[in-house]
């Protein structure tokens, strides 16, 4: 009997710390708002700078936890951090796209699991729009063509230009949309000419590595259209060292994209002619509309942010120091 009664209290107290531990581990994801948040990787200092928006706007505020995996831009990655996300149970995600196509199957797989998602910065090409509940980003078809607008402004139509095209990652919003502003301008001017298209993936590495090769065979450049501020970096290195001269006064006018810091810097001292702004500080908003749905309150399919286009003529020392990015 004694024996029993020892056995019985070891039990017990073996399910008493069985259950206190249950519920300390519980009792915090209760109270937290999980995030799972897939970003496309860190590419490009606009990549950056949208990491750190997002992280420490929710590191600010100890009711949410969110949980970031990076994608080192390959869209299998995002897959599976998806599907880890949903197998842990996540509140809600986050999905910043590589590329638009093909996200039907995961994304009909996270509405079937209940969780609510957001579409960040680039979209994503599904026909029905009830997969997601909003899609913020930039409007990259109106930066595009902020960028020809310029453009046509500094040409006269009796110049023949040719123009250099880097592209973006193919297939992201960022890359179809820049890139279908410039040909559909380029089919309007007979004196425009894209004399080649380069694969730069956003990134200065590989944009300095394509624009060497390219610089050893031809030279006859008028204009760079670079899809972002980082390969703008690499084509720079590859135009000195190919003893080229750009920016205001020189042979290539350099139109940019994203106006981060160091672009702006660039054009405020005229290596860069124009900078068009893509904002990635989405963090407070992005936190906003995640508190909205929460509270019931309607929100848009679309939310664009606000964006503008510099010259050296329009900006000024204090306006680059101020930049957040
Ligand atoms: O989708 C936004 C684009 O992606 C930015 O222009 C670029 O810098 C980034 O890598």
């Amino acid at each position: 009997m004694k024996r029993f009664f020892s056995v019985l209290l070891c039990l017990t107290m073996i399910c008493c710390m069985a259950g206190c531990s249950g519920v300390k581990a519980t009792e915090p994801a209760s109270n937290v708002y999980v995030i799972g948040f897939s970003q496309v990787g860190s590419e490009s200092d606009w990549r950056v700078a949208n990491t750190r928006s997002m992280t420490a706007t929710f590191a600010d505020d100890p009711s949410y936890e969110l949980v970031m995996e990076n994608a080192r831009q390959q869209q299998e990655n995002q897959f599976s951090a998806v599907r880890k996300f949903i197998l842990e149970g996540v509140d809600f995600i986050i999905i910043a796209p590589t590329v638009e196509e093909g996200w039907e199957t995961v994304l009909t797989e996270i509405k079937e699991a209940g969780i609510p998602v957001i579409i960040m910065d680039r979209s994503v090409a599904v026909d029905d729009e009830n997969l997601y509940l909003t899609n913020i980003g930039s409007d990259f078809l109106r930066q595009g063509n902020l960028a020809v607008e310029w453009l046509e402004d500094e040409i006269p139509e009796d110049k023949e230009i040719r123009i250099l095209h880097l592209q973006g990652t193919i297939g992201a919003t960022a890359q179809i949309q820049r890139t279908k502003a410039l040909e559909d301008a380029v089919a309007k001017h007979a004196n425009w000419e894209i004399s080649s298209q380069l694969y730069g993936d956003f990134t200065e590495a590989k944009a300095y590595e394509v624009m060497t090769a390219y610089l050893k065979e031809n030279k006859d450049i008028d204009v760079l259209y670079s899809e972002n501020d980082n390969m703008t970096f690499g084509a720079m290195r590859a135009l000195e060292e190919a003893g080229i001269s750009y920016g205001n006064g020189g042979q290539v006018k350099i139109i940019t994209f994203d106006a981060t810091r160091e672009a702006l810097q660039y054009c405020h001292d005229g290596k860069i002619n124009l900078c068009v702004e893509c904002n990635p500080l989405f963090g407070p908003r992005v936190k906003e509309l995640i508190e909205n749905y929460r509270n019931g309150i309607d929100i848009p399919k679309h939310v664009y942010v606000d964006e503008s286009a510099y010259t050296t003529q329009n900006i000024t020392q204090e306006f680059v120091d101020s930049r957040e990015y």
